[in-house]
C-alpha cells in the first residue's frame, strides 16, 4: 500500500501574482479562532502550515506572524497552492509542493533549523472535492483518480486493478468502516473481469447495490449517508497512504519545532484522531494543550458543515526552562463548548 513519495519540494515560481485556477477558494477553513489560540502566533516567529489547501489559514497565521515573521506552507497538490497563492499575496509566505512527510527535508533545504510551530489541517479541501475530475467525490461521472499529487503514485483505479479480492476487502473495512466491505470486494472483482472499473459514478453505482438501504424511509434517525461515502473514503486514504504521511509527520514534528513551539492537528476521522491521540500522550516529548479534541460549536457547525467532525488537538514541544501550563495541565485559552 505504501508508496514512495520521492522528495519533490521546490518553492513554488507562482510568485503571489499568479491567477488561481479556479477563481475564489470554496473552502471554509475549520475552527479558525481555536486554531489561532492554541499556537498563538507572534510577531516575527516562524510557523509552518503543513495543509495550506485554499490558504484561509496560512492567511490568519501570516497575518499575526507579520512582515519580520515567515509562514512556510505545505501541499500536496499544486492546484491548491496556486489558488491559495491569491489568498496569500503581500504576506509574507513561501510556498512548497510536498508531502508533509518531507517536512524535516523541506526546512533544510531552506536553512530552517526549528520553527515557532505547525499547523496540519487533514483531509481534503472542499475545492477539491468540488472538481469533479480529481476523482474524489461521485455526483458526477469522473475518473477514479483521488490522488492529492497528480503526478505522484497509483491512481484509484490502478489500486482497483491491481489489488486481490482480499486486500480490496481489508482496504474498505480498514479505512472506510464499511460493514458490508466483503461483498464489495467480490463485486469489485467480478465486475473487472468483464471490464476495469475506471469511473466514479460505476464504482459508486456498485456499492450502492452492495449495501442494503434502511428498512423504510426516515428509520434512520441521523440522515444516511450515500453509501459509497465509505468506499470512496477508503480509497482516498489508501491511494495517498494518508494515515503512513500522518504518522511519519508525528514522529519528526517534535524536531521540527524549537523547545516551547506548538503543534495542532485537525482530524476528520477516528483513524487519524487516534494517531494525534496517542502521539500527544507520549509525555518525553509533548506536553498536551488539549485533553480533550476542541470541537466546533454549534454556530461554526450551521455556517460549515464540514466542520462537524473536525477534532483539534494541540501540544508543546517541553521546553525545560519554562513552564507554559496552567496546573491543571492546560493553557489559559477557550475551548469551545463539545456538541452533544
Ligand atoms: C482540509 S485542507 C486544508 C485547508 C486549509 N487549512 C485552509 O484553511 O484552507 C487539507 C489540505 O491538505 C493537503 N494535504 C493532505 N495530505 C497532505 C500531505 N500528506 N502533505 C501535504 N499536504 C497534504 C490537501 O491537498 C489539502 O489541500
Amino acid at each position: 500500500m505504501l508508496h514512495l513519495v520521492l522528495p519533490r519540494v521546490y518553492p513554488l515560481t507562482c510568485t503571489m501574482n499568479s491567477q488561481p485556477p479556479g477563481g475564489e477558494p470554496r473552502h471554509l477553513s475549520v475552527l479558525p479562532a481555536e486554531v489561532m489560540a492554541a499556537l498563538d502566533p507572534q510577531p516575527g516567529q516562524v510557523f509552518v502550515d503543513a495543509t495550506v489547501g485554499a490558504g484561509g489559514h496560512s492567511r490568519l497565521l501570516a497575518e499575526r506572524l507579520g512582515p519580520t515573521g515567515r509562514l512556510i506552507g505545505m501541499d500536496r497538490d499544486a492546484t491548491m497552492l496556486a489558488l491559495a497563492a491569491s489568498r496569500l499575496e503581500g504576506l509574507p509566505v513561501t510556498l512548497l509542493q510536498g508531502n508533509f512527510d518531507e517536512l524535516p527535508d523541506a526546512l533544510a533545504r531552506l536553512g530552517v533549523t526549528a520553527v515557532d510551530g505547525v499547523l496540519a489541517d487533514l483531509g481534503v479541501c472542499s475545492d477539491q472535492l468540488d472538481a469533479a475530475e480529481r476523482g474524489f467525490s461521485f455526483g458526477q461521472s469522473a475518473p477514479l483518480d483521488m490522488r492529492l499529487d497528480a503526478d505522484d503514485g497509483e491512481t484509484a483505479a490502478q489500486l482497483l486493478r491491481r489489488l486481490s479480492e482480499r486486500e480490496l476487502a481489508d482496504l474498505i473495512w480498514t479505512y472506510g468502516e464499511e460493514r458490508f466491505s466483503r461483498r464489495i470486494a467480490r463485486r469489485i472483482v467480478e465486475t473487472r473481469r468483464a471490464s476495469p472499473l475506471e469511473t466514479t459514478d460505476q464504482l459508486a453505482e456498485l456499492v450502492r447495490r452492495c449495501v442494503p438501504r434502511p428498512p423504510r424511509k426516515g428509520a434512520w434517525k441521523k440522515a444516511p449517508i450515500d453509501p459509497a461515502t465509505r468506499t470512496f473514503q477508503a480509497l482516498r486514504i489508501a491511494v495517498n497512504d494518508e494515515l503512513g504521511a500522518l504518522e511519519r509527520l508525528l514522529v519528526a514534528l517534535p524536531e521540527c519545532l524549537r523547545p516551547g513551539g506548538r503543534a495542532a492537528l485537525i482530524s476528520f476521522h477516528s483513524l487519524e484522531d487516534r494517531r494525534v491521540k496517542q502521539a500527544f500522550r507520549d509525555r518525553t516529548r509533548w506536553q498536551e494543550l488539549t485533553r480533550k479534541p476542541v470541537q466546533a460549536g454549534e454556530e461554526e457547525v450551521a455556517r460549515n458543515p464540514r466542520a462537524r467532525s473536525a477534532k483539534l488537538r494541540a501540544a508543546i514541544r517541553p521546553d525545560p526552562r519554562a513552564n507554559e501550563t496552567t496546573q491543571d495541565g492546560h493553557v489559559g485559552w477557550r475551548r469551545s463548548r463539545p456538541r452533544t
